[in-house]
């Protein structure tokens, strides 16, 4: 397997794009409420990444995608796919999954956002899956093996007796959209890989209430609970950095620091 280690002026391309994808997900808050479609949603986030950004919005034509965002509710794990049929219903919780190109370099990020009046199971799921994000990124520096960022998060999760899905995972990013390595989100093989200054890559949690086996829909893309169960994800695309992390698709509405240094 080979990482690429990003040059400083791959690391600044890297910078802008993050903060492009993670602009698209402060913009599009205000209108995540009770009655809009998940199309609607997504025209918002292609207006703004084409329009404004002057951007790519990397998923349209990625496998013969046809759309910007992937929006995931309720038991959808990942890769629901925006429609002006499907509209947001009260206490619904969602994910908002975007990738910006900006001058060929990749920003990958997701948040949940909850719909109305937030169900008491909707909102602990969102906040221990964000905060299982969190808890990797916060034991991320050179040296660690990659492994580790799995551990994290499953032993968090387990803890409020949530699971952690097995069947997608993170992965490196740059100029390529999914390159190496993959990165689990469970306690699993990672080949022996350790993290060094300069890799890139997403740490996406999905996180479900009940079993972790997912089903896909005949659609071919999206991806829901076996067990239809509430389940929430969480992504940012990371740096590693000479003594520690710097998240590059870091939000304002987060509590949480840009850079960590060990
Ligand atoms: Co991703």
């Amino acid at each position: 397997m080979s990482i690429k280690l990003k040059t400083p002026d791959e690391i600044e391309k890297m910078r802008i794009a993050g903060k492009l994808a993670a602009e698209v997900l402060e913009i599009v808050e205000p209108y995540v409420k009770p009655g809009i479609s998940t199309g609607e949603l997504d025209q918002i986030c292609y207006e703004h990444i084409v329009n404004v950004q002057k951007a790519i919005p990397a998923n349209i034509g990625y496998c013969g995608y046809k759309h910007t965002s992937c929006i995931s509710i309720n038991d959808v794990v990942c890769h629901g796919i925006p429609s002006f049929e499907k509209k947001i219903k009260d206490g619904d919780i969602l994910n908002i999954d975007v990738t910006v190109i900006k001058d060929g370099y990749h920003g990958d990020t997701s948040r949940m956002y909850i719909a109305g009046k937030p169900t008491i199971a909707g909102e602990k799921l969102c906040q221990v899956t964000q905060d299982s994000l969190y808890e990797a990124i916060k034991i991320i520096k050179p040296g660690i093996r990659l492994k580790e960022i799995g551990k994290t998060i499953q032993k968090y999760v387990e803890k409020f007796g949530f699971s952690s899905v097995r069947e997608y995972c993170g992965h490196g990013i740059g100029n390529v959209y999914h390159d190496e390595p993959q990165v689990l989100h469970y306690d699993a093989d990672d080949g022996g890989v350790i993290l060094k200054p300069g890799m890139t890559f997403t740490i996406e949690p999905m996180v479900n209430t009940g079993d972790w086996r997912t089903r896909t829909m005949k659609d071919g893309w999206t991806v829901k609970t076996k067990d239809h169960g509430l389940s929430a994800q969480y992504e940012h695309t990371i740096l590693v950095t000479d003594n520690g992390v710097e998240v590059l698709t870091l939000r304002k509405d987060e509590n949480f620091p840009r850079i960590i240094e060990h």
